[in-house]
């Protein structure tokens, strides 16, 4: 897996909309993040994948690690955050829809996303 398959994988659902706590029980598990353990928060950007490697070739920005290979875009997502309630791999989620600004790392030529580096 490619750090942009992964970044694929773990963040981009399209065309889906999201937004519920079902949705996240179930694609945070289909998406391979509640083994060994449950991901903490994980947002999904409901874009198309050109959508989102676009936002690679907007203006750079400072990245939270000092770097500067970071670019933002307001996009549709729906974040969910783990409620600890359950064991993996059946992690409990709330999902949260909403329209906001993501910060995202982008590698390579052509610039790839390759990490969701701020979440709110
Ligand atoms: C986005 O990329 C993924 C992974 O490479 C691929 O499976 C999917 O078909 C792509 N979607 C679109 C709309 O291009
Ligand atoms: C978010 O989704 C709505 C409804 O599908 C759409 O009209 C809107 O353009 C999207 N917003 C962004 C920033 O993509
Ligand atoms: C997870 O949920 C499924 C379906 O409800 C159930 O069959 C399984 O035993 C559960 N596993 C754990 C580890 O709780």
């Amino acid at each position: 897996e490619t750090m942009y398959e992964r970044f694929l994988r773990q963040h981009v659902d399209f065309p889906a909309t999201g937004g519920t706590n079902l949705y996240c029980n179930t694609m945070m598990q289909r998406r391979g993040m509640t083994t060994p353990s449950c991901k903490q928060f994980n947002t999904f950007i409901h874009e198309d994948n050109s959508t989102i490697d676009t936002i690679c070739i907007t203006r750079n920005i400072l990245c939270k690690n000092g770097m500067m290979n970071c670019h933002a875009g307001v996009v549709n997502v729906t974040d969910c955050r783990d409620t600890g309630r359950t064991r993996p791999p059946n992690c409990s989620y709330q999902g949260r829809a909403s329209t906001r600004r993501v910060v995202i790392a982008c590698n390579g030529n052509p610039p790839l996303p390759v990490h969701l580096d701020s979440y709110l």
